[in-house]
């Protein structure tokens, strides 16, 4: 008997994985990934399916066709008999509620219509086990080599047109001090890729960058890296993730752990597969002509220019002269790089962009939202200042309330 994985079998037989997920759904097939594998009897049933149904978009119709109530009692169906997988994993969740998600496009909403973006991926793990070096090698560039004493010491946005289509990339520190970064970075991410040194294995910042992914619930893929080197030792790393319960899947588990090496580039290629699958899997999508929304990257003071903020834009459009409000602060944009630093005078969904224009350092992490024009900006933040001040307020009058209350 030989066991298929789902996105194997997704690729044979020119179905998207999503679609590969709802089939198995319908039969009761319990799965925690596309990575996860399915028995033969399952595959040759999966097969005839298929072959009965016909083409991609007759499934489509079919599935528009069906009342809606019974795809979602179909839905609630599966989510409770993969309720405790889905604690487990991130993975198991997210495949679950990709697998919802999709009937949700079927359906007659308009969320087909919204256009697809890219994903965003952060890079986390120990210091010096190759995170920098990595995305190096994906954007053929040489930040690493030109850090001072060879440490990240901030959070790095870029784009990148790799095989797979364009992908952020958001790399973090490993140095212990940086665990708020980390944190951040987790946050924003739709992907998150842990670096792990096969000469050194899982290191305390292994475990926070883990950690933060899970607390995020953001999908998790091991890139276990510097595999060039004698003393690499993939196993060990293997193991040592098993004892934080997560199983990669030659061990049985759903956790995707692909080999590295930054230096010579082996498996990269993989890794972008496997970055590229998970972000279909997401089905993420961004309107580029919605309400623009957006986070605070980074911000610092450059000494030519001024305030200078990285945003990633999260839905909607940027555009230079746009006012923007972060928190109790606002700016008019006066100019906007792309993150090879090329002047741009709009940015996307999905579009790590540095602005100057703030007069303020806005606190990283923040919601950036936009204002119709200065004045408009003034009323929000305005009100943002009168709501903080009634709740410090009402913070005040609790405390008072309880001294009386214990009073002599
Ligand atoms: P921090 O940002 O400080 O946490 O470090 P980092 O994870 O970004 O590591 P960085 O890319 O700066 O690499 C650390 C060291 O490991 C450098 O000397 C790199 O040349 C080396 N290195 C990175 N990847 C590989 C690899 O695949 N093979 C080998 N042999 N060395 C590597
Ligand atoms: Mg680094």
């Amino acid at each position: 008997m030989s066991k298929v994985r789902i996105y194997t079998l997704a690729k044979e037989l020119n179905l998207e994985n999503a679609r590969m997920l709802e089939i198995l759904d319908g039969l009761g097939v319990s799965y925690k990934s596309v990575s996860s594998t399915i028995e033969e009897d399952t595959v040759e049933l999966i097969k005839q399916i298929v072959a009965e149904e016909g083409t991609g978009s007759a499934d489509g119709e079919a599935q528009a066709a069906a009342p809606a109530e019974s795809q979602a009692t179909q839905s609630q169906a599966t989510q409770s008999q993969d309720a405790p997988e889905q604690q487990e994993t991130p993975q198991a969740a997210q495949a679950s509620a990709t697998a919802v998600q999709t009937r949700d496009d079927v359906a007659p909403a308009s969320k087909a219509e919204i256009p697809h973006r890219a994903p965003v991926v952060t890079i986390m793990g120990h210091v010096d086990h190759g995170k920098t070096s990595l995305l190096d090698y994906i954007r053929k560039t040489k930040v690493a080599a030109k850090e001072a004493g060879g440490i990240t010491q901030h959070v790095g946005a870029f784009e990148a047109q790799t095989s797979k289509g364009k992908i952020v990339f958001i790399d973090t520190p490993g140095h212990e001090a940086f665990t708020t970064i980390r944190a951040r970075g987790a946050n924003v991410a739709d992907i998150a890729i842990i670096v792990i040194a096969a000469d050194d294995s899982l290191m305390p910042q292994t475990r926070e960058a883990i950690a933060h992914a899970q607390a995020a619930k953001v999908p998790m893929i091991i890139a276990i890296n510097k595999m060039d080197l004698p003393q690499a030792n993939a196993d060990k790393v293997k193991t040592d993730l098993t004892q934080l319960n997560l199983v990669p899947e030659e061990y049985g588990g759903d956790l995707i752990v692909v080999p590295v090496s930054a230096r010579t580039g082996e498996g990269v290629e993989d890794l972008l597969e496997y970055i590229s699958l998970n972000a279909e899997l997401e089905d993420l999508r961004a309107d580029p002509n919605g309400q623009f929304s957006g986070v605070v990257i980074e911000g610092k003071v450059d000494k030519q220019s001024g305030v200078l903020a990285t945003v990633m834009v999260q839905e909607g459009t940027l555009h230079v002269g746009d006012f923007l409000v972060v928190g109790e602060n606002y700016g008019k944009i006066k100019a906007m790089m792309d993150s090879a630093g090329g002047r741009i005078k709009e940015a996307g969904p999905s579009t790590p962009v540095q602005i100057l224009g703030f007069s303020e350092v806005p606190t990283s992490g923040e919601k950036v939202s936009s204002a119709k024009n200065e004045h408009a900006a003034r009323d929000l933040i305005a009100s943002r200042a009168s709501d903080r001040r009634d709740a410090e307020g009402a913070q005040v009058l609790r405390k008072l309330t309880l001294e009386d209350m214990m009073g002599p």
